[in-house]
């Protein structure tokens, strides 16, 4: 029997190679069914044969609690960007100054997430996301459920490559349109599907994700023999790697480089997969090592990202929206498009000033672009076209939802709904306490919320806890099986234990985002200190400015808020900081503010390093600041930290300092 399972698995892994990565498929869907399920049954029956690299596994199967973290054996380097064909040609230009010619290759740069996937005796070993560039996580499971990735190579020695796992588009499309169907929050695009699949803990839901990989690095490519990179990566084709051979071409000078950016401009949203702009590379490995590294990013390497696609459409309508604070925005409704390659019937047109300014009229021929390639605006309109038929935009003075009259602020650019119960108001802040950021209740967004407020069983933030009074109903309502109702309980149920922060962030209080919430958790620990706090002792924190202390004590001070508090107490929401083990380090208890271009870590890293080692991070520096961390450019905060003694370092000093620590 050992035989006959063999050979199915050889035979299935040519199939699949033959399939995902050749594209050229020599048996027909049923066959390869009739095969897998053979396997299947036999690895059933004969478990002494199991192999956790069998065609089997592409379909997943084992969930974990969570995910290894794994330290990279060299650290994943991201790209310096460049934007224009100047900001290119000082990159060659540079490079050509210190080393003279070279040959250049320039490759898609595929919008999904990067991997690092090693292999050892010709078998698959691990997968492990980038991570901060350090230490990433062992998502093996989801990855080797790539059809395309090899699971046995024949290549015998110890082996890394790097590429990018991306959704393409077909599967994509798929995805939403099933989760449009569930009612279930909607994918922006492939990139966040990728990540999102990618970070499964069930294998099975990542392997009906379709997901697909390119791979285009071959670190340290001189151990296989090779010198360069174009060629490492047709080594990678040999060994059944799936490459985009198609789209890495070599060129000698920028010029060429160029026609290739102009001719990815011109298809990318024809290829079936997202790519957001084109990677350059010296090609020769012995140039790279003479360029060498910036503190972050190769010198040999650069991403030439893609401007935001401009279209014109026609602006057929203005409709408002009412957000959870009662603010009224504007949307236009356009002419239906594609654009950044989805369909776009929508743009956000800010508020009234806006509309005026932009001379936007009803009618109107309009340009719009995805902001971060994401959210669609309208960029300007075109007086020129109009033919007369045009109307100017007059703000309505009701709300469009409750019809309660609306108000604007003299100091405010939006108008805002004040009527408390306006339910698109209350289904908003419903589905803010819910979202990820805030208490992370699954299956509880918008559409699900506007769907149970219809029927009376959610009409207040409390109503969550009480669902289950309603459980034969939802139950039986159309699209919320007992599995999905079951699977909202339990996420319920957790959110229960969240620290206060995401309590915090979820109530809605004005001005009190996640970084507020997060400050006010840490100096008040429990809710009970926070209600109770008065207007100096807000004031006091700093990063807390008056107005939002004022809106936080506007907010307890309203009984129905105090009430809201007192039912999620009764139901056993958690109501105090769970504090994360802070490591003790050089940091802990300073007041750290970061200034300048950071290149070794992002922001955001950087914070997250010093909260983890007990800092607290502000943004403006005083004589209580204990450190400001500078990079490049720094500005008036490091002058301010010099003129008030306060001690400073380099991102540089600052990643010593942590290494030290390990
Ligand atoms: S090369 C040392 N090539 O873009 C060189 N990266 O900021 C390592 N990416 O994190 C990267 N397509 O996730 C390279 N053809 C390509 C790429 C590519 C996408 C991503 C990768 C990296 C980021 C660079």
């Amino acid at each position: 029997m050992k035989e006959r399972i063999e050979l199915l698995r050889t035979r299935l892994h040519q199939y699949n190679y033959e399939y995902h990565v050749l594209d050229k498929p020599t048996i027909s869907d049923l066959d390869y069914d009739k095969l897998l399920r053979e396997l299947i049954d036999l690895e059933a029956a004969y478990p002494e044969f199991a192999d956790p690299n069998s065609p089997t596994q592409k379909v997943g199967g084992q969930v974990l609690d969570a995910f290894d973290k794994v330290e990279h054996k060299r650290p994943m380097l991201s790209l310096g960007n460049v934007f224009n064909y100047d900001e290119l040609k000082s990159f060659c230009d540079k490079i050509e100054q210190e080393v003279g010619q070279v040959e250049y290759v320039a490759e898609c740069k595929i919008d999904g997430l990067a991997m690092s996937v090693s292999y050892l005796q010709g078998q698959f070993v691990q997968a492990v996301t980038r991570g901060d560039g350090v230490v990433g996580e062992d998502v093996s499971l989801n990855v080797k459920t790539v059809r395309s990735l090899p699971m046995k190579i024949d290549y015998q020695g110890d082996l890394e490559i790097r590429g990018e796992i991306y959704m393409p588009k077909k599967s994509f499309e798929k995805l939403n349109a099933e989760r449009e169907k569930k009612g279930e929050e909607l994918f922006a695009n492939c990139r966040n599907a990728a990540a999102g699949s990618i970070r499964q803990l069930d294998s099975k839901v990542a392997a009906s994700r379709g997901l697909d990989g390119f791979w285009y690095h071959l670190p340290d490519g001189e151990i296989y023999g090779m010198d360069n990179h174009y060629d490492s990566l047709m080594w990678m084709k040999s060994l059944g790697f799936k490459v985009n051979e198609k789209y890495s071409r070599k060129f000698l000078n920028v010029d060429e480089i160029w026609a290739f950016i102009e001719e990815l401009t011109a298809i990318r949203y024809d290829l079936p997969y997202d790519i957001d702009g084109v990677v350059i590379k010296v090609n020769s490995y012995a140039t790279q090592r003479q360029l060498g590294f910036t503190s972050r990013t190769p010198k040999w390497a650069v991403a030439y990202k893609f401007p935001a696609e401009e279209k014109e459409t026609i602006l057929e309508d203005i409709f408002l929206t009412v957000g959870r604070t009662g603010k009224i925005t504007p949307n236009a409704q356009l002419t239906p498009l594609f654009l950044a390659g989805t369909k776009v019937g929508f743009a956000q047109l800010h508020n009234e000033d806006m509309i005026k300014e932009k001379d936007i009229r009803i009618g109107d021929v309009v340009v719009v672009r995805k902001a971060g390639d994401i959210i669609p605006e309208v960029v300007r309109s075109a007086p020129d076209k109009r033919n007369g038929t045009q109307v100017p935009y007059v703000f309505p003075k009701e709300c469009p939802v409750c019809h309660h009259q609306i108000y604007r602020d003299e100091k405010e650019a939006h108008y805002f709904c004040i009527n408390p119960d306006c339910p698109a108001r209350v289904v908003e802040s419903i589905a803010h306490f819910a979202s990820r950021d805030c208490m992370n209740i699954d299956g509880l967004g918008v559409k699900k919320v506007e769907a149970f407020h219809q029927m009376g069983w959610l009409n207040a933030i409390e109503d969550i806890y009480r669902i289950s009074q309603f459980e034969t109903e939802i139950c039986t309502t159309s699209g919320f099986g007992e599995k999905s109702y079951r699977n909202l309980l339990n996420s319920i149920e957790a959110s229960k234990q969240n620290s206060l922060e995401k309590l915090l962030n979820g109530l809605g209080i004005r001005q009190v985002g996640d970084k507020a919430a997060k400050i006010l958790a840490n100096r008040f620990v429990t809710m009970d200190a926070l209600m109770n706090a008065s207007m100096d002792e807000l004031q006091e924190i700093r990063d807390i400015g008056p107005i939002t202390a004022q809106g936080i004590l506007d907010f307890f001070h309203e009984e129905g808020n105090r009430q809201m508090i007192e039912r999620l107490k009764e139901a056993g929401v958690n109501m105090e900081v769970l504090r994360a083990k802070v490591e003790e380090s050089f940091f802990t208890g300073k007041k750290v503010v970061l200034t300048g271009s950071l290149a070794i870590y992002t922001r955001k890293e950087a914070e997250q390093l010093l909260e983890k080692l007990g800092a607290t991070v502000s943004s403006s520096v005083s004589s209580k600041t204990d450190l400001v961390i500078y990079g490049e450019n720094a500005g008036s905060k490091l002058d301010k930290a010099r003129k008030l003694n306060v001690a400073v370092m380099t991102e540089e000093e600052f990643e010593a300092k942590l290494n030290e620590n390990q």
